[in-house]
């Protein structure tokens, strides 16, 4: 496996698995030997993005902020994986075309879920509430969510185990890495 740096840019609704899968990622590449950095959007709202919102251009911000990072991340080497909801594909391939312009590599995970199962599992109760009309702009029921179009990897957290998503994903950056 190369050194090269990338970018593994997980896109999904809430609860759609992002956090779960990119953790498994990260354990994965760092059992490697790899440098990687983690980028999860829940954290990254808590430090980062304190005090941002969700209205399309709170979440822009979000999403190009989390895009800077992990483009001076993946320049130095780095593998940086990133796990926010980012619902918009103009900014998503504004960063991807940022990062593959910074001379490294940029894989985008769409994380695909249907909103009967995130309804049933709603690991956070968000979804109950959303559905109940009490949240408004909640991504999938209230809000858009504009699914990539050309994805480098599709895992389908209803259908997929961790290790198949984990497998689709780790091909993806040593086919990335090895440029
Ligand atoms: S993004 O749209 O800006 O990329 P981000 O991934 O940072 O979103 O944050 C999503 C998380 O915020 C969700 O997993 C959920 O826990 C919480 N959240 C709170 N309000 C909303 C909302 N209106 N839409 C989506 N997620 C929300």
């Amino acid at each position: 496996m190369g050194r090269g740096g990338c970018t593994v840019w997980f896109t999904g609704l809430s609860g759609s698995g992002k956090s779960t899968l990119s953790e498994a990622v990260a354990q994965a590449l760092r059992a490697e030997g790899r440098a990687v950095e983690l980028l999860d959007g829940d954290e990254v709202r808590t430090h980062l993005s304190k005090g941002l919102g969700f209205s399309a251009e709170d979440r822009n911000i979000n999403v190009r902020r989390i895009g800077f990072v992990a483009k001076l991340l993946a320049r130095n080497g780095v593998i940086a994986i990133t796990a926010a909801i980012s619902p918009y594909r103009a900014v998503r391939d504004e960063v991807r075309a940022e990062v593959l312009a910074s001379g490294a590599g940029f894989i985008e995970v769409f994380m695909r879920c249907p909103i009967p199962v995130l309804a049933e599992r709603d690991v956070k109760g968000l979804y109950r509430k959303a559905l109940a009309g009490e949240i408004p702009h909640f991504t999938g029921v209230s809000d858009p969510y504009e699914e990539p179009l050309h994805p480098e990897v599709i895992v389908d957290s209803s259908t997929d185990s961790v290790a198949d998503g984990l497998a689709r994903v780790l091909a993806a950056v040593r086919a990335g890495a090895a440029l």
